[in-house]
């Protein structure tokens, strides 16, 4: 068994150990505990694997936001970023919702913050405003409709054609919608995910090149220009055999391919839960330290000392979570519910 220290995280102090072994005595004292609590322990697709495997739920930002806004437990307890942990205290406000590490943050929903985004609506008055769900709870409260990777071509196509929209964080996500929905009067945040902006077309054109027959599966937050994203969506790798898909649709993907190989551009957690539903195909990721260090914050020690303390409660001022909740709610509301392991 593995065991964790905070240097090979990425998270903590320079003092701070991470000593739990994630074994199978671990994880019957997280379940044990979580039951004590009354909690449900939520888990995005790049945690690590023990986590994603002890976790009640595992998915994508969608299907987690989703599973918040329903589940009967008093507590959720929320291994994943920020934002998405301020997502499910939005949408569950009586609920206790709490992060392991509350330093767990997100540079994608930092590259833009409510004040930003209110001097931009004020250059675009009667715009929508279409927010990716990495953002802030006081973006969010600013924001029409939010959306995930999974649903911003159906948020965006629902906006009557005739209106302005601006688009926020993601530049390369909001490229991409605006390439499949065609729409001319869309403005775009220049924002970007530092992980994903890393996974560039030199990677990918040599995988490619080393694995003619493989198939791709690509994150909308790639990056763009001279990267996988532009590639796949100009067919420059083969179109045929790309696919440009959240971390909810790459595990739709998986089950169904028949292919031997599978390029994979995302965060290298997604691998797990894409191994463990397709064991004959062979995932590899596009680039092996495309690894986000604030998912990776969130370790076995802290989620069993979450568990224990109830320390780290994520809070939303009472304004903020009642303005951001119909954003968030319109997107609950569109598009087909991604799956999620359980
Ligand atoms: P998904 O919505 O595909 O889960 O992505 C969330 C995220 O943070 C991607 O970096
Ligand atoms: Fe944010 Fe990027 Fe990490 Fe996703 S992978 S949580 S967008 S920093």
């Amino acid at each position: 068994m593995r065991t964790f220290t905070s240097a090979q995280s990425g998270a903590g102090g320079p003092n701070l150990r991470d000593v739990t072994t994630p074994d199978a005595q671990w994880a019957g004292r997280v379940r044990a505990l979580a039951a004590e609590r009354d909690a449900v322990i939520l888990a995005h697709n790049y945690q690590v694997p023990e986590i994603q495997d002890v976790a009640h739920h595992v998915g994508d930002s969608l299907a987690l936001s989703r599973i918040a806004a329903s589940v009967p437990q008093s507590t959720i307890v929320f291994c994943g970023v920020h934002f998405m942990a301020e997502t499910a205290k939005i949408l569950s406000y009586d609920k206790t919702v709490i992060i392991p590490d509350e330093r767990a943050g997100c540079s994608l929903a930092d590259t833009i913050t409510a004040d930003q985004l209110r001097a931009w609506k004020a250059e675009h008055p009667g715009a929508v405003v279409v927010s990716y769900v990495n953002t802030t709870a006081a973006v969010k409260a600013e924001t029409d409709i939010c959306c995930t990777s999974s649903i911003a071509v159906d948020v965006v196509a629902s906006v009557p054609h005739d209106r302005e929209i601006l688009f926020c964080p993601d530049q390369f996500l909001g490229a991409h919608v605006q390439r499949v929905t065609g729409r001319d009067k869309m403005h775009i945040w220049m924002g970007e995910c530092h992980v994903h902006a890393g996974i560039n077309g030199a990677d990918l054109k040599a995988m490619v090149a080393a694995e003619p027959d493989a198939e791709l599966f690509v994150h909308p937050e790639c990056g763009c220009a001279t990267s996988a994203m532009y590639l796949a969506s100009e067919g420059v790798v083969p179109k045929e055999r790309t696919r440009i898909l959240s971390t909810g649709g790459m595990l739709d993907a998986a089950r169904e391919t028949k292919a031997r190989k599978v390029l994979v551009a995302t965060e290298t957690g997604m691998l797990h839960q894409l191994r463990k539903v397709n064991v004959t195909t062979d995932f590899q990721p596009v680039n092996r330290a495309a690894v986000c260090k604030y998912m990776k914050m969130i370790t076995p020690e802290k989620l069993e000392n979450a568990l224990r303390t109830g320390d780290d409660v994520v809070d939303v001022p009472c304004d903020i979570a009642d303005r951001a909740r119909a954003s968030v709610e319109r997107m609950i509301a569109i598009g087909t519910p991604s799956r999620v392991g359980e």
